[in-house]
């Protein structure tokens, strides 16, 4: 008997409901939760895996053979460093990102490059047709020519042609834009996704093809679908950047072939995305070194040093509340940062409006980057200039003491490479790194007196 009942799901983390609210009761979201059909029969979804035929046996994992991890490289050095050495045969990866980031153009000049390499490769759209996809592919470095394309939203269509041309990759643009037969509910509802994600990622470890999928992202910048789509593939990747700059960033947030974090750089060209091989570089070159309110300072992004500029500007309020707007830092953080330097080190912001932001694009996700936030604050607040040969890495703990923090060695010796000639971070940590000095700090209230420095 087919009923076809319906649920109310939320889009944010899926849980359903036995009626509409306003709120979901699972993850607290607001107007997320919407009607779907409830699929019956699904029972074969379920004992389509193993059944009958050969049970796999344990075995003690000293005999489980070792596995040669294949990779495929594109050539695209970021890409390839960023998905851990190479694509994998046979994974799955969501990569998410705001429209017009250059998902589509990221995807399209990786199906290019291994189809030069002389990979099948199949290049599914439901957001765009041939002839659009055609148009971006004419604006490449690459020569995306031989890259088979298909206009097509239905999964089972997809997933036929990929077989019939023997595509050992595929991408898919976007989870959004595809449904399968099996469910009724509309391409893009929670369902679907999690429906085609699941089949899809099946089909990459069957047949050993990678599959590539876009994803959208929600207004809070997380990739739109059940929580569990992240759960489900091997690799997810985002790719950001600030709307106006060229700089788009790519990053793995989750890589079960390779490490997480690792920071990819590329610019926006006018024939396609360019990889960045010096970022620090690039992220510092628009630095001014005269003006006030700019501090410099190392990041660790995976296992790379990056350098970047951080910028401060204390402003006297107009009236009311002053106003604190972080970009590229937590807003949190920056709240304890100023009350750290009102109470410990004796500065004021009351007063006063609060602007800080990190070149680029990037963001501040460790607490080493607290001295160069309060070094450009109060470089701000004073109008002097922090010395132009100098960065600062620390955390600050709430009694205005510096701390010292990890990797100390690798981020001066990128500093060094840089031209940078003095490092302000805590004294009790030691590094030894050519050309550059390693001056002390150990409390915010020494802070003001490293500016004239
Ligand atoms: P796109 O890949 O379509 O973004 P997404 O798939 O994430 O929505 O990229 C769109 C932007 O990139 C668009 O504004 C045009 C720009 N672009 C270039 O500047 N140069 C190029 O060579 C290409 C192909 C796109
Ligand atoms: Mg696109």
């Amino acid at each position: 008997m087919a009923r076809v009942r319906s649920v109310y799901r939320c889009a944010e983390c899926g849980h359903d409901h036995a009626k509409w609210a306003g709120r979901c009761e699972a993850c607290g979201e607001w107007n997320t939760i919407a009607e779907e059909p409830l699929e019956v029969g699904r029972k074969d979804a379920k004992t389509a895996g193993r059944r009958g035929g050969a049970a796999a046996a344990p075995q003690a994992l000293a005999d489980v053979e070792q596995a040669r991890l294949v990779r495929w490289t594109t050539g695209i050095p970021e890409f390839d460093f960023v998905m851990g050495g190479g694509i994998v045969p046979g994974s799955m990866a969501l990569i998410g990102g705001e429209p017009g980031i250059g998902k589509s153009t990221l995807l399209l000049q990786t199906a290019a490059r291994l189809r030069g390499a002389g990979r099948r490769v199949l290049y599914a759209s439901g957001e765009e047709s041939p002839e659009q996809i055609r148009l971006r592919a004419d604006r490449l470095r690459e020569d995306a020519g031989p890259v088979l394309v298909l206009g097509e939203t239905r999964l089972e269509t997809i997933l036929e042609a990929t077989r019939a041309t023997g595509a050992e990759l595929l991408v898919l643009d976007s989870i959004q834009t595809v449904y399968t037969d099996a469910l009724e509910s509309a391409p893009g509802s929670v369902g679907q996704v999690r429906e085609c994600a699941a089949h899809l990622m099946r089909f990459a470890k069957e047949s050993g093809t990678a599959v590539f999928v876009v994803g959208h992202v929600t207004k809070g910048g997380t990739i739109a679908g059940p929580k569990t789509l992240e759960h489900i593939v091997d690799t997810v990747l985002y790719f950001e950047g600030e709307g106006s700059l060229d700089y788009r960033l790519l990053r793995a947030t989750k890589n079960r072939f390779g490490s997480v974090d690792e920071l990819g750089v590329f610019s926006m060209t006018e024939r396609g995305l360019a990889a960045v091989p010096n970022p620090s570089a690039v992220f510092l070159a628009a630095r001014s070194e005269e003006t006030s309110g700019s501090a410099v300072t190392a990041l660790m992004e995976g296992t790379r040093p990056v350098l970047v500029e951080v910028q401060a500007l204390a402003a006297p309020s107009g009236y009311g509340t002053p106003q604190r707007v972080a970009t590229g830092i937590d807003p949190k953080r920056l709240a304890v940062l100023l009350a750290v330097l009102e109470r410990r080190g004796g500065a004021s912001f009351s007063q006063l409006d609060v602007f800080v932001q990190v070149t680029a694009g990037v963001r501040l996700r460790e607490p080493g980057a607290d001295l160069a936030v309060a070094a450009a604050l109060l470089s701000s607040l004073h109008n002097i200039p922090t010395p132009a040969d100098a960065l600062y890495l620390g955390e600050i703990g709430l009694g205005g003491e510096v701390r010292p923090i990890g990797g100390l060695e690798r981020r001066l010796a990128e500093a060094s490479r840089l031209g940078f000639r003095r490092a302000f971070a805590s004294p009790r940590q030691g590094a030894q790194v050519p050309g550059l000095r390693h001056v002390g700090i150990s409390h915010v209230d020494q802070l003001a007196g490293s500016l004239a420095a």
